[in-house]
């Protein structure tokens, strides 16, 4: 959670940091606050947004050429001025902003508190600035080596920025287990939780380690590890356009990332699927062929979106493969004893590549043996530096805190590997191999084809808007899709949305339904469509509002509908595609109707990091 940025040169920081905030804005917006060097420490913060935290500022001194930035999303103390970062040391020399949880915070607090500590914030991150302060003055260090002795008894994830009054031309930063880019520029260096903050600078990154401090200053950048040992900063080109993250036109960056889908599912197949001759080609897969096929079993791990991914392509798998394959949340698996043995092919899902939970999860089954390939979306991410190999998802930087795009491209890699493996293990004949590669490579056009329903799912999200809960039904592959439809509507318009398998749907959740009740059916063509088709006869029957998303050209579902939304024809196993578009639309168009700020929900933030 939250977004942390710095900045080092010959600018003016308060710019580059305010901005690079609102880029980052979507980890997490409680509260924002800025700390510059200016011959003496200058501090701002707000609750809410980047937004306020400007407003606050105005007719304030904000120069300088060293500054650290934060936008929170609170772990440690509600959302309010006193808990937002940074923080000061109780001396007032130090200035420290911190993404992460320290876990032993309390017994450090207590051992303080006895040395005469005060503080002036709930969080953890203040007991930690404090705690180094302590061994700055006791030992009569240097900042860098009190980070470091610090940081030996710290437990938890941290990603640290910390700027010294008596030192205005050096940034001290360390991570573990939360992210951080450092920008290299022309005397002077950005610092940032992602790229996206950095991008229209500089190409040049160095992606920090866990474990490793940073010495940063204007013409220099020192890496050490906790050891003291001098590291060599691996330095990459960034591959991110600085129209990725603007947004182009759109009134949100949500509804922008849906409508991209075409070209993202694209650029995904885009130089692995070779349809006309049958070939898939991804380079890190093709490597661990031979022991997926071979694997007792697959687990996929994953959470929240991606962990519905990682269900569609249970149902993919299994039927293609003839693998088991078990769908894991991350934060349940870390937590209990599972049994892996050595062999297991481990297959993390992840959009942001940072997701605390699902990184200790994979970390855990790497120890005990198991392969782990990595499907994700963040290039250098900690799960891709963790994973043995894997398929990253091209769907380009994703902003809106619901997943849309990252989503569809999941689906797509994750049926290439499904197919590729399962053509080499002649799971599948050459004749349904065929044809479902001719089916994805048709997805991107169909996509565009069910984008052409916008203007009708932007009326009928008026027409229901005003509903207290919404039921989501599906069988299947869709299944998952309808988990995935209401998870949308949940997190972007607060209305409660349950998504299950349409037949369970009489085992329970039927006592729902009355004439109040929107009931979606995700009821694309498929073997059992007869099936779903009287789960709607049931809901009807019970005077439930039935809106379907339907196949073209299936006449008897509209009969039992009072909406439906048409798509494509496709093959069941690549029809989550193309179903889960309109529930995105759905879901967007709800909660811009009810006034909410979709690409910002709520309590919630874009990449978990934190526990
Ligand atoms: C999706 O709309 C969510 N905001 C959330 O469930 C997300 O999918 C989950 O936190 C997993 O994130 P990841 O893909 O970055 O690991
Ligand atoms: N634990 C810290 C807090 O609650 C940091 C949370 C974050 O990563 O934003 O302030």
């Amino acid at each position: 959670m939250c977004g942390i940025v710095g900045y080092i040169g010959k600018r003016d920081a308060y710019p580059v940091v305010i901005k690079g905030l609102k880029r980052l804005e979507y980890r997490g917006y409680d509260s924002a606050g800025i700390a510059l060097a200016n011959g003496g420490l200058k501090v701002y913060k707000k609750k809410g947004k980047v937004a306020a935290l400007e407003e606050a500022v105005i007719g304030e001194d904000v120069k300088g050429h060293t500054g650290i930035g934060h936008t929170r999303w609170a772990t440690h103390g509600e959302p309010s001025d006193r808990n937002a970062h940074p923080h000061v040391s109780n001396g007032g020399s130090v200035a420290m902003i911190h993404n992460g949880i320290i876990e032993n915070y309390a017994q450090i607090k207590n051992e303080l508190i006895k040395k005469g500590y005060t503080f002036s914030s709930d969080t953890d991150t203040e007991v930690l600035l404090n705690f180094i302060e302590d061994i700055k003055k006791n030992n009569d260090c240097a900042l860098e080596e009190a980070v470091r002795i610090a940081l030996r008894r710290i437990v938890g994830a941290y990603c640290i920025l910390l700027i010294d009054r008596d030192d205005p031309d050096t940034i001290i930063a360390a991570r573990k287990g939360s992210p951080l880019v450092i920008g290299i520029g022309k005397n002077e260096h950005f610092l940032a939780s992602d790229a996206s903050p950095i991008v229209e600078y500089t190409k040049e990154v160095v992606y920090v380690n866990d474990y490793e401090i940073a010495i940063v200053r204007a013409d220099e950048l020192i890496l050490k590890n906790l050891g003291n040992e001098r590291q060599t900063p691996f330095i990459t080109k960034l591959d991110m356009e600085l129209a990725s993250i603007e947004k182009c036109g759109f009134d949100h960056f949500m509804l922008k990332e849906i409508f991209e889908q075409p070209q993202t599912i694209f650029d995904c197949l885009r130089g692995r699927l070779d349809a006309e001759n049958g070939t898939i080609t991804m380079g890190g897969i093709q490597h661990y062929a031979e022991q997926i096929m071979n694997a007792g079993r697959i687990i996929m791990i994953a959470c929240g979106t991606s962990w519905h991914a990682g269900l569609v392509a249970e149902y993919i798998f299994e039927e293609l493969c003839r693998i088991p394959v078990e769908v894991e949340y991350a934060s349940e698996f870390r937590y209990r004893n599972p049994v892996i043995h050595k062999g297991d092919v481990i297959i993390a899902i992840s959009q942001s590549g940072e997701t605390a939970d699902t990184l200790v999860a994979i970390e855990k089954a790497k120890e005990q043996g198991a392969i782990i390939l990595g499907v994700l979306n963040v290039v250098g991410s900690s799960i891709a530096r963790v994973s043995h190999a894997g398929a990253y998802t091209h769907a380009g930087h994703e902003i809106g805190v619901a997943s849309t795009k990252a989503f569809t491209a999941q689906l797509a890699v994750l049926t290439m590997i499904a197919l590729k493996i399962a053509h080499t293990k002649k799971s599948i004949d050459d004749e349904r191999y065929f044809a479902l590669c001719r089916e994805l490579i048709e997805i991107p056009d169909k996509v565009s084809l069910v984008l052409q329903q916008n203007e009708h799912v932007k009326a009928l999200s008026e027409k229901y808007k005003d509903a207290r809960d919404f039921l989501y039904l599906g069988r299947g592959y869709n299944f998952p899709i309808a988990l995935e439809g209401a998870l949308k509507l949940k997190e972007i318009s607060y209305i409660h949305a349950e998504g299950y398998p349409a037949a369970e749907m009489k085992h329970g959740p039927i006592a729902l339904v009355d004439e109040h009740l929107p009931v979606v059916f995700v009821a694309t063509k498929d073997a059992y469509h007869q099936k779903i088709v009287s789960n709607m006869q049931e809901i009807k029957a019970r005077k439930g509002k039935v809106i379907s998303i339907i196949t073209e050209g299936d006449t008897v579902s509209p009969t039992l509908s009072d909406d439906v939304i048409v798509v494509p024809a496709a093959d069941e196993i690549v029809a989550p595609l193309l179903s889960v578009v309109p529930l995105q639309l759905l879901a967007y168009y709800i909660g811009v109707a009810k006034g909410y700020d979709v690409d910002k929900p709520r309590n919630l933030a874009k990449s978990v990091t934190v526990e």
